[in-house]
């Protein structure tokens, strides 16, 4: 098929399902991963982009590719103020896809979140929403937006308000039942192979694929 991929957030929970399951695709003939530490995979189709995201302009020849997948993003406790963690969760990746679609990518494959809207009074929600809004209108072919629940995988990192969320998606899953069952969690493998079938169909337009859709069967 010898599509490229450029994909964001590869050493991240949700990214290397998606390294994994790009780099297995027979869609694409080469995955370049813009990251700041360098992965401990090496495969042919492989193309590792090593920057602190601090001057994209200097990186931006690499950012050619046909779909770009973006699993970037981090936590306003990680990031350490709503500055920063908009830096990471709008900033980078709004810059990124701006320069990819000008040297013509046709779509963009967003992880985002559930309940993410440029109107919420909710900080979170609302930096998700405005990159939501700001790939929308950028000029892609297609933008598929993916909005997850509380993420189930194997994280090694400890987060606390995550914990309690997974213990609930997946201790107390009959709560996730009838009208409840669209916050059921959200396993990272299975929203890595949506994304990745969501670029192959070649839609057009904008589409929102809510928690209830990535997981039905
Ligand atoms: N966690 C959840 O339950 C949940 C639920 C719904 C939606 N989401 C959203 O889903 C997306 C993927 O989440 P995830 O949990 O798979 O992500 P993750 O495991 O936290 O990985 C995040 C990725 O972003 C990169 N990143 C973080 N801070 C950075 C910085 N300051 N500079 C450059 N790169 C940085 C990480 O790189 P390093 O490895 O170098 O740190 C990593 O590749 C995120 O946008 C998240 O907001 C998460």
């Amino acid at each position: 098929m010898n599509k490229t991929a450029l994909l964001l957030g590869a050493t991240g929970l949700t990214g290397e399902q998606c390294l994994l399951g790009l780099l297995a695709s027979e869609r694409y003939s080469k995955v370049t991963v813009v990251v700041r530490r360098p992965l401990s995979l090496s495969h042919p189709k492989l193309h590792t982009v090593l920057t602190d995201f601090k001057n994209i302009t200097s990186i931006q020849a690499e950012l050619k590719a046909d779909d770009v997948f973006c699993c970037l993003g981090t936590t306003i406790a990680k990031a350490g103020s709503q500055e920063a963690f908009r830096w990471v969760d709008f900033d980078i990746p709004e810059q990124i896809a701006e320069r990819a679609v000008a040297q013509g990518a046709q779509q963009f494959i967003l992880c985002s979140s559930m309940g993410a809207d440029a109107g919420s009074a909710i900080f979170y929600s609302r930096v998700k929403g405005e990159l939501e809004q700001a790939v929308s209108n950028m000029g892609f072919k297609a933008v598929h937006i993916f909005r997850p629940s509380i993420l189930l995988g194997d994280r090694k990192e400890q987060r606390t308000g995550e914990a309690i969320g997974r213990f609930a998606a997946e201790k107390l899953s009959f709560l996730f039942a009838g009208p409840f069952k669209k916050y059921a969690g959200t396993p990272v493998k299975v929203l890595a192979k949506k994304m990745i079938e969501a670029a192959a169909q070649n839609t057009s337009g904008i589409q929102i694929h809510e928690n209830d859709e990535i997981l039905a069967a």
